[in-house]
């Protein structure tokens, strides 16, 4: 089995969304084998992030993911890391899927609720970043 990174971003820990958006992948076949809730601090979010460094909104994108607790997971399933893509919808939410994360929830382009891995190297990079092996429990 498939496993990805995800994180629940501090717009939707500050609307309490959590267990909604667990819950869609969930009912997506994604399984939650590793969980912790975390506050980054700005550094942090730039080391995540760094792929983004030129970009012109790296800066105001570390100071969101700074700006409250964050849930950090690792979702296992099979295709996991295109199912989590698929349940978050397009990375705008003007332009996501209905019924997806995204679209239900996301404040902006910027403040979209949710992460997911893009390739499984970026998957395998992310997860190791904030769980140790003991942390997974298939
Ligand atoms: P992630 O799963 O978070 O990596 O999203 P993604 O793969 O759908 O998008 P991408 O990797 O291109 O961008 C990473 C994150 O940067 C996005 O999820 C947004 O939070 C943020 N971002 C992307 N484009 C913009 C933008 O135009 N403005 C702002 N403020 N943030 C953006
Ligand atoms: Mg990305």
């Amino acid at each position: 089995l498939e496993r990805t990174f995800s994180i629940v971003k501090p717009d939707a820990t500050r609307r309490n969304l959590t267990g909604k958006i667990v819950a869609k992948f969930e009912d997506a076949g994604l399984r939650v084998v590793a969980q912790k809730r975390i506050h980054l601090t700005k550094a942090q979010a730039g080391e995540f992030y760094k792929v983004h460094a030129e970009r012109p909104f790296y800066d105001e994108l570390c100071e969101f993911m700074a700006s409250a607790p964050i849930v950090a997971q690792v979702l296992e399933g099979e295709g996991a890391i295109a199912k989590n893509r698929e349940v978050m919808g397009a990375t705008n939410p003007a332009d996501a899927a209905p019924g997806t994360i995204r679209a239900d929830f996301a404040e902006s382009v910027g403040e979209n609720s949710v992460h997911g891995s893009d390739a499984p190297e970026t998957a395998a990079i992310e997860i190791a970043y904030f769980f140790s092996g003991l942390e997974l429990v298939g």
